[in-house]
C-alpha cells in the first residue's frame, strides 16, 4: 500500500480565466482555452518544486510556493499526509495580467492533492476551498468547472454558483507588458458607489446572463458596460478607456478589462487578428508595449490523470 502512493504521479491542466466579463464585478468569470499544467509525483521525502516557462527563477519553490500552498490546505483539512513531493509547474498562462494565473495554480493544487488523498472532496467543496484561499469565487469556478460561472457568496454557509457553458464566440486578449496586482487593483476601489452606478450594473448583469443563455451575442456590447471597477482602475492600465473603444471599432462585440487587469478581454464573431492589433496600437500609443491571443472559451474546467 505504502510503496503503490510512493508511485502516484497525477497532471492537472487548469486554464485561465477572466473574471468579471465587465459588471459581473468577483461574480462573473469565464475559462479561456489555454491552459498551465501542475504535475505532482510523490516520493519518498521532502519538497522538491520546479517551475518551467513562466515565472521560471522567479516564482518561489519552496513552501511559499501557491501550488504547495494550495495542496497543503487540503492535506490538512483531509488529515493527510504525503511522504514527500516532487511539484512541476508549467507555466503558459501569463503571471499578473488579470488572465487567473494564481487561480490555475490554487485550483491545480487543490484537484492534485483532492486526488491523492482519494477524493475526499467534491467540485463545490474545493470551489469553497480555492475560495478562500483566492479570496473572491470570480477566477477559481471557471477554473474548476469551465464555460462561464456566476458565483455567490452569501453571508454564511459555502459559495452558491450556475455553470452557464460556453459561448460561441473567439475571445481575443490583449495582454500588456507590465505586471498588476490583484491586491493593488482593489485597493483603488472606492468603499461605496452611486446607487446610480449599482443599478447601472446589476441591469447589464441580468441581461448579460440572458444573452449568454440566448445566445443573443448582439446585445454583448451594452452588457459588458460597468461602472463598478474599470474606471477607478484607469490611472493602473494606461490607455484603458481608448484600448476598449478602439477595440469596439475594429469589430469586437464587448470589450472589457480582464479582471483585475491589466489585460483586456475582448468578445467577437469575426475580424480577431485587426481585435489584437488595435489593441496592441491603442496601448502603444499611450507607451505600453502589448501583446494579444485569440483563443476561445473553455468547455472544461482543471482535468487531472494519472501518468505513468
Ligand atoms: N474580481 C476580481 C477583481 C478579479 O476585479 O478584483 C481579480 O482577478
Amino acid at each position: 500500500m505504502k510503496l503503490e502512493k510512493v508511485m502516484l504521479m497525477y497532471r492537472a491542466q487548469i486554464p485561465a480565466t477572466t473574471a468579471n466579463l465587465g459588471p459581473g464585478f468577483d461574480v462573473l468569470g469565464m475559462a479561456l482555452d489555454f491552459h498551465n499544467l501542475i504535475e505532482v509525483e510523490q516520493i519518498e521525502s521532502g519538497l522538491e518544486i520546479e517551475v518551467e516557462g513562466l515565472g521560471e527563477g522567479e516564482l518561489p519553490v519552496d513552501e511559499d510556493n501557491l501550488a504547495y500552498q494550495a495542496m497543503d490546505f487540503l492535506f490538512t483539512r483531509a488529515d493527510y499526509t504525503p511522504p514527500g513531493l516532487r511539484i512541476k509547474l508549467i507555466n503558459r498562462v501569463p503571471l499578473a495580467r488579470g488572465l487567473g494565473s494564481s487561480a490555475t495554480v490554487i485550483v491545480g493544487g487543490l484537484a492534485i492533492a483532492n486526488h491523492l488523498a482519494g477524493q475526499p472532496y467534491s467540485k463545490a467543496e474545493l470551489l469553497n476551498f480555492a475560495t478562500e484561499l483566492e479570496g473572491h469565487p470570480d477566477n477559481v469556478a471557471p477554473a474548476l468547472l469551465g464555460g462561464v460561472v456566476i458565483s455567490v457568496l452569501p453571508e454564511e454557509g459555502g459559495v452558491v454558483y450556475k455553470e452557464l457553458g460556453s459561448p460561441q464566440l473567439s475571445t481575443v486578449v490583449g495582454i500588456p507588458d507590465f505586471m498588476l496586482s490583484t491586491t493593488e487593483a482593489r485597493e483603488v476601489l472606492p468603499a461605496q458607489v452611486a446607487f446610480s452606478d449599482a443599478i447601472f450594473n446589476s441591469s447589464r448583469i441580468a441581461l448579460l446572463v440572458a444573452a449568454l443563455m440566448t445566445e443573443d451575442y448582439q446585445l454583448l456590447s451594452l452588457c459588458f458596460e460597468d461602472r463598478l471597477h474599470q474606471s477607478y482602475r484607469q490611472d493602473l492600465v494606461p490607455g484603458l478607456e481608448e484600448v476598449i473603444k478602439e477595440t469596439k471599432e475594429a469589430g469586437a462585440l464587448a470589450v472589457a478589462l480582464s479582471g483585475a487587469g491589466p489585460s483586456i478581454v475582448a468578445l467577437t464573431l469575426e475580424k480577431e487578428e485587426l481585435v489584437g492589433q488595435r489593441m496592441v496600437q491603442t496601448f502603444a500609443k499611450h507607451g505600453i508595449a502589448a501583446d494579444y491571443k485569440i483563443t476561445q472559451p473553455a468547455v472544461e474546467g482543471v482535468l487531472v490523470e494519472e501518468i505513468e
